[in-house]
Formats: structure tokens, C-alpha cells, sequence
């Protein structure tokens, strides 16, 4: 393999145009070249100038234009949610293994700025054929992600919830509430969910005593973004997230006891989730 193609072949893009989402997380719009092969669920090393290097997940890809969605949480996703039409940023990929989309009957449950991987999933389920619930959830109704757009989408195969902690929108409590409540009136073969590792934990559980399929899409602090570094390594497996994730499956989480459980910080130390 080339280096170039081993790191992710490098390119600067400037930013074409921006979509709000929510108060603190906003979609950027730039160009990509239209080969570019994208599959729902992998992710872009987005380099920001003077700043640092941070994995994003595509979550559009109209070519030549491609979208990624910020949620602002510390120095490099402030920078970004806060660049002008016109500046220059980094990218390199895309990286990782992408969902599998072999479902008939899904539930595909977002939570927060979890919704950027799934957002072309549900489109792409749909385009196959499948019947799809999706389960936005967040704490407040304004803070829930891709709600305008996907309280517009008319296919009959669809069908949109929404949970919020404070009752805002839709059911009033916790995604894995309004999750066990579906799971006793409907039947779906696979759950697909990205979000706090914790309730991704929990809805693995849950799919596990329900018998349907389970799929996530992991978060792992990332410096290469491409197998070399070992940063983003699950335990006790070595599982990489960037190589052999983000998307894993039900059979493999059952194997990495960090799942729901541990994370490494920038250092390397293990932290609880
Ligand atoms: C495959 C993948 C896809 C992602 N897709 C998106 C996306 O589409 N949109 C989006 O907004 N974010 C996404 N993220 C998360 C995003 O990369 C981080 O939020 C970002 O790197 C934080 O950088 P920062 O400099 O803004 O925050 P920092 O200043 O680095 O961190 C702010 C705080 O968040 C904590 N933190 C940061 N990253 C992590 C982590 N991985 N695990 C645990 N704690 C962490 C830090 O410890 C610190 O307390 C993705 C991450 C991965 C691995
Ligand atoms: S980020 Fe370097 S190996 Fe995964």
C-alpha cells in the first residue's frame, strides 16, 4: 500500500457553507473530489489549522460536496463550529469500517451528535428497502439533532421518535426507556445506535434479551486516525477503533470488556466511561 493511501491522502478545502443544528452544534459544507468511495459510518481526520487533528464522521456525502457535523465540547470543535465561509481546514480519510446494511425491519437510535454516522445510515436502509424506526434522542427538544429534517422525510417506510429528558419532545425520559417500550410492541431485526457509550451499553443489552442484531459506532480518543498509532485500542482484544471500528458489531462488543466501561485519555491512562 502507498503512505499516502495508508494516511488517508491528504487534501485542504475550504468551507463552502454552513447549516445550523442545534445551539451548539453546527454542519459544515465543503468539497470533496467525486471518487471519493464513502460508505454510512466511516469518518474524516479533520485537520484544523493551528489547533489539532480530530475525527469527524461524514454525514452527508452529495457529491463533490461533503457534510460533517460539530458538536462544540473543547478547543478544536470550537474552532471549527466557529470557522467563516472560505477557511482553509485538513482532511484525510475516509477511515474505518461502516455500518452494515443488510437489515429488513431497523431501529436505528441516535443520541446527541451521535445522529452525524446515522444520518446517512437511515437514508441508505431506506434506499435498500427497509422499514425504519428512528429514536432521536437528547436532553431538551432544542438540542435534538437532524429533528427539522427528519420530521420532513415522507417515505412510508419511516418512522421518526423522539425522547428528551426534560419532555420537551416526544417521550419524556431516557433513549433506553423509550427503546424497551418499542421493543415490546415492535419487531425489528437489528439495532443500530451511536452516542454516550453508556446507554449504547445499555441498548446492547437490551438487544441482546430482545435476540435482534446490534451495531455501534464507537468513540475513541484518535491521533492517526489510521492503525499506527494505537491510541484508540480496546481491551483486552487491541481491537483498533479507528481500523477495525468505529462500527462494531453485537459478536465483537461481547469480546472488549472496555466497551461501556473503560476509555483511554490523550495520555494512554484508563478512565471509567
Ligand atoms: C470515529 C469518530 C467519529 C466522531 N464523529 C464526530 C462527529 O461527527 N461530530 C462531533 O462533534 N464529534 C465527533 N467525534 C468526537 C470528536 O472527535 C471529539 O469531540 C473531538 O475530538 C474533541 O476535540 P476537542 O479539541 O474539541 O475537545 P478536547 O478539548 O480534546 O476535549 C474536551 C473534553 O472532551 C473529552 N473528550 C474528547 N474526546 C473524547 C473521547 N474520544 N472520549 C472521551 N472523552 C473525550 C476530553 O477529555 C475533554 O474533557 C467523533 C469521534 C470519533 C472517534
Ligand atoms: S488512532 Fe492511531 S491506531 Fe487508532
Amino acid at each position: 500500500m502507498r503512505i499516502e493511501d495508508l494516511l488517508g491522502n491528504f487534501v485542504s478545502v475550504r468551507i463552502s457553507g454552513f447549516v445550523p443544528e442545534t445551539s451548539r452544534c453546527r454542519t459544515l459544507q465543503f468539497s470533496m473530489n467525486e471518487t471519493m468511495k464513502f460508505c454510512p459510518g466511516q469518518f474524516l481526520m479533520v485537520w484544523v489549522p493551528g489547533v489539532d487533528e480530530v475525527p469527524m464522521s461524514i454525514s452527508k456525502w452529495t457529491p463533490p460536496v461533503a457534510e460533517i457535523t460539530v458538536l462544540n465540547i473543547g478547543e478544536a470543535t470550537k474552532a471549527l463550529i466557529s470557522m467563516a465561509t472560505g477557511d482553509w481546514i485538513g482532511i484525510r480519510g475516509p477511515f474505518g469500517k461502516s455500518f452494515d446494511t443488510d437489515s429488513k425491519r431497523a431501529l436505528v437510535v441516535g443520541g446527541g451528535v451521535g445522529m452525524a454516522p446515522l444520518r446517512p445510515l437511515v437514508y441508505n436502509l431506506l434506499e435498500e428497502g427497509a422499514e425504519v424506526t428512528l429514536l432521536i434522542a437528547a436532553k431538551t427538544k432544542n438540542d435534538l439533532v437532524f429533528h427539522r429534517e427528519f420530521s420532513e422525510q415522507t417515505n412510508s417506510a419511516f418512522r421518526l421518535i423522539t425522547t428528551t429528558d426534560d419532555g420537551s419532545s416526544g417521550f419524556k425520559g431516557m433513549a433506553t426507556e423509550g427503546v424497551t417500550e418499542l421493543l415490546n410492541i415492535r419487531e425489528f431485526d437489528t439495532l443500530y445506535t451511536c452516542g454516550p457509550e453508556l446507554m449504547m451499553a445499555k441498548l446492547f443489552r437490551l438487544a441482546t434479551k430482545a435476540g435482534i442484531g446490534f451495531q455501534a459506532s464507537l468513540e475513541r480518543f484518535m491521533k492517526c486516525g489510521c492503525g499506527i498509532c494505537g491510541t484508540c485500542a480496546m481491551d483486552p482484544t487491541g481491537d483498533l477503533v479507528c481500523l477495525d471500528g468505529p462500527v462494531f458489531t453485537g459478536v465483537q462488543l461481547k469480546k472488549l470488556s472496555d466497551f461501556g466501561r473503560h476509555y483511554r485519555d490523550q495520555m494512554g491512562s484508563k478512565k471509567e466511561c
